[in-house]
């Protein structure tokens, strides 16, 4: 496949990526358009990453999970997303989210109750923090959580939360300040939520452009009462926590974008090679094998940026820069082979009857979800001056 040689990999990395493209190319590819036609969420697909440990690869083997690094996380991550893109956010998500949330920052407790079962897959992890009013600027949520004795009382709604109404572990964030005092970012706890807690209720789900197997919901929270352990660390740090675990969510979001990237080059070189125009195949001619080249030198600038900032985490290094550097670069390369693909099929791309139209769909929501293009140049451009 292109790019395999193109990083220097470990035995076992190279392992773990071909098990998830043979798993993806068996088990997830023949069903992406049907499932996207239906905007139908595939039951079985949390039971199946699971077998495979997918769920906990970057939770520690003392938690339960494959204590994997992130560069082989992602490489997974890409394959999964080659294949169905609907497919690569739920692992993104649970993995880089919640669970990263409640290993860093959750109590033995905590990590007992819902770490471990999540490393194994066993309860699937979501991630709520934007609002009707609070997209960008997410530290402005208005959900409050009100202290009552050793409960929480939480009222609000929360917007585009991924997999909202399958999770069994939500990780919500909401304001800890009081009306007459807001603290902005400083008044922001994390609660882990379960769909059981009285109060807790599934708002509007969305009918969306493209990833539409991968549920996205409101969720409504009616003076939800949650139990004073399920506060997540300090009651006021849940906003930097949230951000803090974004630097990580945003390279899944990067690899989900590049395995997009990915699947429109394959299918649009495949394609070149065999429609014939002016008596010829069209890869003969120069304006094809121009787009073929620029599509393929910017997913290889976008990947190497996507690993370089992987292998900086795996070193223990801050990454804000890195991961909004490679969110960028990745998800606009995303949006821009996808759009070169459809052109390359022409009166083809533009139907369903080959992929080209649904990765064109799917690779829109990369340039907005986990932080907008918008959002990441900001975060880089407040690095390079030492801001945050
Ligand atoms: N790591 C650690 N801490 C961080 C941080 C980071 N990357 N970024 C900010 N912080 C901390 C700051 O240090 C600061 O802490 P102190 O108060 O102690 O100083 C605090 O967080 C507030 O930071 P800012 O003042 O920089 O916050 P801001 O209000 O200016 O916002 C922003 C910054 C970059 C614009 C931020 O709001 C942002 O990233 N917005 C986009 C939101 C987003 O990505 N939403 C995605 C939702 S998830 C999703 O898409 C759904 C899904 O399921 C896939």
């Amino acid at each position: 496949m292109i790019f395999d040689n193109f990083l220097s990999l470990s035995d076992e990395q190279r392992a773990i990526r071909d098990l998830a493209r043979d798993f993806a190319s068996r088990e997830i590819a023949p069903k992406a358009a049907e499932l996207d036609d239906a905007a139908k969420f595939d039951d079985s697909l949390t039971g199946k990453l699971a077998e495979l440990g997918f769920l906990g690869m970057l939770i520690p083997e003392e938690y339960d999970g494959m204590g994997l690094d992130t560069v082989t996380y992602l490489l997974a991550l890409e394959e999964i997303a080659f294949a169905d893109a609907s497919a690569a956010v739920l692992m993104s998500v649970h993995n880089s989210l919640p669970t990263q949330m409640l290993l860093r920052w959750g109590s033995d407790e905590q990590k007992d109750r819902f770490l471990r079962p999540m490393a194994r897959g066993e309860m699937l992890g979501a991630f709520a923090l934007s609002e009707p009013d609070a997209g960008s600027d997410a530290a402005a949520l208005s959900t409050q959580a009100r202290q009552d004795g050793d409960e929480w009382v939480l009222s609000g709604t929360k917007s585009w939360v991924t997999n909202g109404n399958v999770a069994q572990v939500i990780v919500a964030m909401a304001r800890t300040d009081s009306p007459d005092d807001r603290k902005g970012g400083r008044g922001i706890g994390a609660f882990i939520v379960t769909p059981d807690l009285p109060g807790f209720g599934l708002g509007k789900k969305e009918n969306k452009m493209g990833l539409r197997s991968s549920p996205t919901v409101q969720l409504v929270f009616d003076d939800m009462r949650v139990p004073a352990a399920n506060l997540l660390g300090d009651p006021s740090r849940g906003f930097t926590y949230a951000m803090s675990s974004l630097d990580q969510g945003r390279l899944g979001i990067a690899a989900q974008a590049c395995g997009i990237a990915r699947a429109a080059l394959q299918h649009s070189v495949a394609y070149a090679a065999d429609r014939r125009q002016f008596g010829r195949p069209i890869r003969d001619f120069q304006a094809i094998q121009f787009k073929l080249a620029d599509m393929a030198s910017k997913i290889a600038a976008a990947r190497a940026t996507l690993y370089a900032a992987a292998a900086a985490r795996d070193r223990g290094e801050r990454i804000t820069m890195y991961s909004a550097m490679a969110k960028l670069l990745s998800s606009e390369t995303a949006m821009w082979t996808t759009t070169q693909a459809v052109q390359i099929f022409g009166g083809y791309g533009y139907v369903k009857d080959y992929p080209v139209e649904r990765l064109f769909r799917d690779a829109k929501v990369t340039e907005i979800y986990e932080g907008t293009s918008e959002i990441q140049r900001i975060v880089v451009a407040r690095q390079l001056y030492g801001d945050r």
